[in-house]
Parts: structure tokens; sequence; C-alpha cells
């Protein structure tokens, strides 16, 4: 069963609180990144608490382990349901993250490559390889070091699924109801086809924040997702 996680990424904690209860219906986990973290803290992160919907921390740590570590430490007592870090940043920054959340009803997930980033974007940073042995690879490294799951693209589902079956929590962004514009996402699909490949999750931000009736939106993407095929 793919389940949906609603982005709210704005830096206004009304409007985040605005959708999360309008997506609530339709959405298992609401996520909030950066933009609104940086801005509101931990206090910002406690109003859309009190919507009640699981809180996908989205926020893509990547430091030295010890600073890491201590990252999620002091972000474990929100209790978030799943707490982003790159994979980029190695095993053993991983390693000392997974330790330090062992117990922790929180899930900790590796971002491999960016979703914006295509081929091309790879090659400009200097990864010479296929995008999908890059994000295998990643995934590798997630997996030894003990993580729950990784965030990747549709695109390399089928790879890692197959790789790791049950094993690693697949998050898929970069997902693109039929009709929706593609914004900065270049590697995009449709929920219903993230769902044929597998994907446990799918995240999406704009068809649903940007469209004139939000509730309706993710309404239609959750009743997607629940089509058997
Ligand atoms: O608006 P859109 O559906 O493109 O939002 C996608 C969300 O997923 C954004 O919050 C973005 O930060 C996040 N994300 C992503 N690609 C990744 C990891 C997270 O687009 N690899």
């Amino acid at each position: 069963m793919t389940k949906l996680i609603a982005a709210l990424d704005t830096t206004s904690v009304k409007q985040a609180a605005t959708w999360a209860a309008a997506v609530k219906p339709s959405a298992a986990i609401v996520k909030i990144g950066m933009e609104f973290f940086y801005s509101h803290g931990s206090k910002g992160y406690k109003e859309i608490q009190k919507t009640k919907t699981p809180i996908f921390l989205d926020l893509k740590l990547h430091d030295i382990p010890n600073t890491v570590a201590g990252a999620v430490k002091a972000l474990l007592p929100l209790k978030p349901k799943m707490l982003t870090l790159h994979t980029a940043g190695g095993q053993a920054m991983m390693q000392a993250a997974a330790e330090q959340a062992k117990g922790s009803s929180t899930l900790l997930l590796g971002v491999t490559i960016l979703t914006s980033l295509d081929q091309q974007g790879i090659a400009q940073i200097g990864f010479s390889q296929s995008l999908e042995s890059h994000v295998l690879r990643l995934a590798e490294l997630a997996h030894n070091a003990g993580l729950h799951g990784i965030v990747c693209s549709t695109h390399e589902l089928t790879a890692i699924k197959t790789r790791f079956k049950n094993d690693l929590i697949t998050v898929v962004p970069g997902i693109r109801p039929e009709g929706s514009a593609k914004g900065d996402q270049s590697r995009t699909m449709t929920p219903t086809e993230a769902k044929q490949r597998g994907a446990d999750y799918i995240v999406v931000g704009r068809p649903i924040t940007e469209a004139a009736n939000p509730a309706q939106a993710a309404k239609k993407i959750s009743g997607e997702l629940a089509v058997h095929r």
C-alpha cells in the first residue's frame, strides 16, 4: 500500500497548520522542511503537531558524524515520524545518527540523489556513473549503517526494491499527478506509476499546496493510490 506524504513548504505557521488540517483525511504524514523549521524551530513545529498528523521533519542533515548525532539527539524529543539525512555524508555519519536514534520511534531516512538533479546535474558535480548505480550505492551505505529507509526517485524504485525488498522503506518525491506543473523537479512520475513500482510513500508538495482546493487535491491523489491495479 503506497501512502501519501503532503509536503507543506512554507514559512507561515498559520498556512502550514491550515494545510495540515486540510490534508489530514488523505495524507498519512505531513512533511515540513528547512524553510519552515529555520523560520520557526520547535515552537512552530509544535503548532503543526497540534493537528495530530504525524510529521516528517525533512532537514536533510549533512555534517561530520558527531555533529549529525548531536542534531538527531536535539530533534528526537519532538518525536518526528521521519527525519532525513544525506547519504552523501557517508556511512560513519549515518551510523552515528542511527546509533543515536536507537530505541526511538523516529524513522531515519537517507536522501540519495535529489530528484531535482538529472544525469547532467550529477555529472557537473563529478559523479560519472549512471544515476541508478549511484542511488544503489548510496542505498547500500544507508542499509549498512542501519537507517530505516531512503528517499529516492521513482526511476530507481524497481532497482531498489529488487535489491533490498522490504528492508528499506522507500519515500519518493518528484511526483506529479497527470496535468500538473513540474516546477524544478526533473525526474517526475505520476502517483500511479510510483505505486506500480512499489513506493511505500510518495511525497507531493506543490500539486497540493498550490491547488485551488488543497483538501480536494490530496483526496484525489490518495484516491488514485487506493485504486487496485
Ligand atoms: O512541490 P514538490 O512536490 O516538488 O515537493 C517535493 C518535496 O520533496 C519538497 O519538499 C522537496 O524538498 C522534497 N524532496 C525532493 N527531492 C528529494 C528529497 C526531498 O523533492 N530527493
